[in-house]
């Protein structure tokens, strides 16, 4: 007796590997996060993400141009204030470093790339809270939304083609839309954080940013233990106007993402996070993995689970493998 079916087959030689692979990872399906750091002079690097910097405004603009000439879809800027204040002032201030340096990127690469920008608060409040805070030390909502749609505005004048909530706030999407419709910044997309969840691999990212977080975010933020509310929150952001819809993290919460590419009707993203990074840094640092394999294993595993665009630090170097 025979096997009747021999998959192995279509496994014979890598051109039919080739053939017949389901998913592929392209370039302009990456989109690289970036820091730019308030009065540095030069790049610095950031201990918990071997590889990322914390951009000066100078180093960033060149930085950038090499990504979107490595072929990468977009970029996501977060910004690093010199100083911080209860409400985050330096988010909403024009001449704030996120909207300085948007204005930097928007100069230099035009429309030739989506420029994105996080719309939160924890890297400009002195708290690390991603809201304002109500006298009882609880983030408030609804405050916070008033910050959240003042933000957004400032972003797009600044230049951002697509602005990013990722503060879990209820009803922020709805909120925003309106505040850039009013500002007559009808074409400002959102790409918004759906589920995101309350992540301890947050970490390195809370380097990168110099939160001055003490507790967590767990009354904002999902708890891990949670797949129905993610698509609960997919939902009410579809409703509310969101342009693309992301999961975040992406590796250990594959099975959220199906569920919500499964009930999207825009563009579903994920967000490749710090510590998926300093994971596979640190493994294959310590020559237990192959670096290379393992970051575009991960890479096609987040497509394959349903995500159209990743956001990755990888973005770049991968770019250049996959170019190949
Ligand atoms: C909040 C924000 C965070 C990340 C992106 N946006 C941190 C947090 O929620 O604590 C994390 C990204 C990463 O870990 O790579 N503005």
């Amino acid at each position: 007796m025979y096997p009747l079916h021999r998959p192995r087959r279509l496994r014979t030689t890598p051109a039919m590997r080739r053939l017949v692979s389901e998913t592929e990872v392209r370039p302009r399906q990456l989109v690289l996060p970036m820091f730019v750091k308030e009065g540095l002079a030069s790049p610095a690097e950031i201990s918990s993400m071997p590889g990322v910097l914390q951009h000066s405004r100078d180093s960033l603009r060149k930085a950038a141009v090499e990504a979107v000439q490595a072929g990468v879809g977009g970029i996501m800027l977060f910004g690093v204030p010199a100083e911080r204040d209860a409400v985050g002032s330096g988010g909403t201030d024009p001449d704030g470093i996120l909207n300085a340096a948007l204005a930097d990127l928007r100069a230099e690469l035009g429309d030739s790339t989506v420029l994105m920008s996080d719309c939160c608060l924890d890297e400009f409040t002195d708290h690390g809270h991603c809201g304002v805070l109500a006298a009882d030390g609880t983030v408030d909502n609804d405050a916070t939304l008033e910050v959240y749609g003042e933000m957004a505005v400032a972003q797009a004048r600044a230049g951002a083609h697509v602005v990013g909530p990722s503060g879990m706030m209820d009803g922020q999407i709805a909120f925003i839309r309106n505040a850039l419709d009013q500002a007559g910044l009808a074409d400002t997309g959102i790409l918004a954080y759906s589920a995101k969840y309350a992540s301890a691999f947050y970490g390195p990212f809370r380097d990168a940013v110099e939160s001055q977080l003490a507790g967590d975010r767990k009354t904002y933020q999902q708890d891990p233990a949670n797949a129905r509310e993610a698509i609960r929150e997919v939902q009410l952001d579809l409703a509310e106007g969101a342009d693309m819809v992301m999961v975040k993290p992406a590796l250990l919460y594959l099975d959220v993402l199906r569920a919500v590419a499964e009930v999207s009707d825009v563009p579903v993203a994920a967000y490749q996070i710090s510590g998926e990074y300093a994971m596979i840094e640190a493994a294959a640092a310590n020559g237990w993995i192959d670096r290379e394999r393992s970051i575009l294993e991960s890479l096609t595993s987040i497509r394959r689970a349903g995500a159209d665009i990743v956001l990755t630090y990888w973005a770049v170097e991968a770019a250049r493998w996959l170019d190949r």
